[in-house]
């Protein structure tokens, strides 16, 4: 019989416990596909997971990690065959079904993406969920009307996975980028990836003072949700956009209807999870050509199972900065 080693969660007496087991591959879930994982990530999500907030995981055990990278090794689709590389994240992997902490995963053939070309499996887990997410928001604002300017993207929560990303791929993409973030320590690190001007999380955190505040921002990557959703929203330069992507600062908002009535502004939802999975070949291809790689290594560390118990706990405090790359066979 077959053993795979992984990263198991189980609930007793109401607490999501974690622990590394070694299990029999008939204990996979169904899928036509067999990949043997290479990489796999730390996202937001995956820190919800591991500490049972959110309601995510509907039965344990349980397998986490909601991206992975590996080779396929078994596959009873024709268009994978044993030695393809690829990608799996969405479709609620590693919440609902078995993700991606673990050496050997098996999903829905319709949930594989090929490695995207110029990648390595490595890269394309420093990027996982939050730099898919990252494209997929710059994609949306650029379909609401976006283009470089003089005037500034304001990039929210920035030291994070989907912020890191989100300030580098703007500013490749010729966009002035602005940082909000609660770190000062990490000033440096954000001007070494790309930002032109920094403001302070606590500026944005108070409700705006007036329904409409001066025109700042041609468009927001928002991962932090909360009351500074609403404040970005008065300073929106008219018919910009805010895509929202995250909730690390909460999942309501308070906002004024005025900006949308005297400027014509949107917010543009991000849903990584179901996007269709043409579309999702195309936004990793995307984010493959436009990146600067040769920043990937500055803003990626590689972490191994064992390590996911502390790192789990720290992305939900907001101290993780960057991309955490989890090497699943190291
Ligand atoms: N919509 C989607 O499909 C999708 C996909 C991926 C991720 N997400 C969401 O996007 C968000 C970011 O994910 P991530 O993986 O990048 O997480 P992350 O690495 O932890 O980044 C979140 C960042 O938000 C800031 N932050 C943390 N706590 C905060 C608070 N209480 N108030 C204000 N700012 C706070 C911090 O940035 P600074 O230190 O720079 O302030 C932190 O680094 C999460 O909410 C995640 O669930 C959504």
């Amino acid at each position: 019989m077959n053993m795979f080693t992984a990263l198991v969660i189980d609930e007793v007496d109401g607490k999501v416990t974690q622990s590394i087991k070694e299990l029999s591959e008939d204990l996979l879930p169904k899928g036509d596909v067999t990949i043997a994982a290479s990489y796999s990530t730390l996202n937001y999500k995956d820190g919800m997971v591991l500490n049972g907030i959110g309601r995510l995981v509907r039965s344990y055990p349980h397998i986490p990690g909601v991206d992975v990278s590996g080779v396929v090794r078994e596959s009873s689709d024709a268009r994978f065959v044993p030695g393809d590389e690829v990608v799996v994240g969405g479709y609620r992997f590693g919440e609902i079904h078995w993700g991606g902490y673990s050496e050997l995963v098996r999903v829905p053939s319709d949930w594989v993406v090929r490695l995207p070309t110029g990648l390595t499996l490595f890269q394309a887990m420093a990027f996982g969920t939050a730099g898919f997410s990252a494209m997929m928001a710059v994609d949306a604002l650029e379909n609401h009307g976006l283009t470089p300017s003089d005037d500034e993207v304001l990039v929210t929560g920035a030291v994070g996975g989907v912020g890191s990303i989100a300030v580098a791929l703007l500013s490749s993409l010729g966009y002035k980028v602005a940082a909000s973030t609660g770190r000062p320590a990490e000033h440096e690190y954000l001007r070494l990836i790309g930002v032109d001007s920094i403001i302070e999380r606590s500026e944005l955190e108070t409700p705006a003072s007036r329904p409409l505040e001066s025109e700042r921002w041609s468009g927001c990557i928002d991962n932090v949700g909360g009351s500074t959703l609403g404040h970005v929203l008065s300073q929106l330069r008219r018919g910009a956009s805010i895509a929202s992507v995250g909730l690390a600062a909460g999942s309501s908002f308070t906002a004024n209807v005025m900006p949308f009535l005297l400027r014509g502004v949107n917010i543009l939802g991000i849903d990584s999870v179901s996007l269709e999975i043409k579309k999702r070949s195309a936004i990793w291809q995307r984010l493959a050509d436009s990146f600067p790689l040769e920043l990937l290594a500055t803003m990626t560390r590689e972490i191994r199972l064992t390590d996911l118990e502390r790192y789990g706990k720290e992305i939900l405090e907001g101290k993780v900065k960057g991309r955490l790359v989890v090497n699943i066979r190291d």
